[in-house]
């Protein structure tokens, strides 16, 4: 191909990453080999994302020639994931949570049946395959409650199949992609030895919180010596309620433990559970939309008052930029015209979105990092350099129905 033909194709569908250039059009979408979508039809390559391709490994770009761009003229949504898939996984998650129940109740030193497993790991395979089949649709989240142990059914399964598609988005290995689906199904079977009456109370006594605390470590306790679970699976039944903050359990890790003790998968997992859990409403109570919960979070992880952060910033761009436009029914958390403040500290307004990296949008600059109202505003790109993004997006409804405090809601799923 002719490098300077800014609108050139391949014809054969592949292109090394070493022969594209910065400001590069292409007339079809630009996926990488797993099917996700790298850049769409007619968006200039940036610096930013080529550099970013680059250091995440990324050497060659796919397309398919016979398939024509039609984003804009096709108003139907695909779908990551069928709603017969979904069913199954949701009837597959209730038989596992079931007996887990009754095993705690009658025999606590079973362990888990092999079929149960084997059933687990299958469906999580499928979850991967059709997930990855169907990368540019989107995902709705299962929310309908039939009574309270649904609840509990649906965290779980939504965290499995958030997490599973996390994890192709991302390119993950096979094996850890599959461990993360898997442990999203098992990662709360701790909750099974705790009585319906605790979980089902709306205020807590501080003994009733350290109970419910407690299912990490009793799952973990639970799946320890069982050989056909995997390492990383059984981390993240111990670990998912760590915050990069010293604020979660069960151990309190500081940043530099929750760093160093947690691998990324697991950290990843954390943000999965965290915003499963903001986004499924328990009977009575409100709960956000996938896109309130993203700016939730993006705001709960860079406000600029606190010294540390629940989650690291690394993990939380990554969660983003893997899933945050297949969720919110493929609408973005963040439009034109919302109030920003940068990673440098300037305060802004969105001009236009990228969906691809939401976080790194073009923002016109209205104040200097040390809060001067500028005479000129200036716009800058912040995909131009990836590592500027967007900090803190303000609120001009304010969540105000969100005051119940959803941060203690956080640590009890
Ligand atoms: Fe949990
Ligand atoms: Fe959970």
């Amino acid at each position: 191909m002719n490098p300077n033909n800014k609108n050139d194709n391949p014809k054969d569908g592949v292109i090394d990453i070493r022969y594209v250039k910065t400001g590069y059009r292409f007339n079809l979408d630009v996926f990488d080999k797993n099917n996700n979508l790298i850049l769409e039809a007619h968006t200039p390559l940036s610096e930013g994302v080529l550099n970013h391709l680059r250091a995440s490994g990324i050497d060659r770009l796919y397309f398919d020639p016979t398939k024509k761009s039609d984003k804009e003229s096709s108003p139907v949504q695909k779908t990551l994931l069928s709603e017969e898939l979904k069913n199954e996984t949701y009837d597959h998650t209730k038989i596992l949570l079931d007996e887990m129940r009754e095993t705690f109740i009658k025999s606590p030193g079973d362990s888990i049946s092999r079929g149960l497993i084997e059933k687990s790991r299958a469906l999580v395979d499928r979850i991967i395959t059709e997930t990855e089949k169907n990368g540019d649709g989107i995902f709705e989240m299962v929310t309908q409650l039939h009574d309270l142990d649904d609840y509990y059914y649906q965290h779980s399964m939504n965290v499995s199949i958030i997490a599973s598609i996390l994890g192709s988005r991302l390119d993950f290995k096979p094996e850890i992609k599959s461990s993360m689906g898997v442990g999203g199904l098992f990662h709360d079977i701790g909750y099974s030895s705790v009585s319906k009456d605790i979980l089902n109370k709306a205020r807590l006594s501080d003994n009733e919180f350290d109970i419910i605390k407690n299912h990490t470590h009793v799952g973990y306790k639970f799946v320890e010596k069982n050989p056909r679970l995997h390492d990383l699976e059984k981390r993240i039944l111990l670990l998912h309620h760590e915050r990069a903050d010293g604020e979660g359990y069960p151990y309190g890790f500081d940043i530099d433990q929750y760093q160093n003790n947690i691998p990324r998968e697991v950290r990843l997992m954390c943000l999965v559970d965290a915003f499963v859990i903001l986004t499924l409403p328990k009977p009575g109570e409100n709960s956000m939309t996938p896109g309130e919960a993203i700016r939730f979070m993006v705001n709960m992880v860079y406000a600029p008052y606190k010294t540390s952060y629940a989650f690291l910033p690394a993990d939380f761009r990554d969660f983003v930029r893997a899933i945050g436009s297949i969720l919110n029914k493929g609408n973005l958390f963040m439009n034109p015209g919302d109030l920003v403040r940068t990673s440098t500290g300037e305060i802004g307004i969105v001009e236009e979105m990228n969906r691809l990296y939401p976080l790194n949008p073009r923002v016109r600059i209205v104040k200097n990092s040390k809060m001067e109202t500028l005479k000129r505003p200036i716009t800058i790109d912040l995909i131009k350099s990836y590592k500027d993004y967007v900090s803190n997006i303000y609120d001009r409804n304010s969540t105000g129905k969100f005051s119940v405090n959803k941060q203690d809601t956080l640590n009890r799923t």
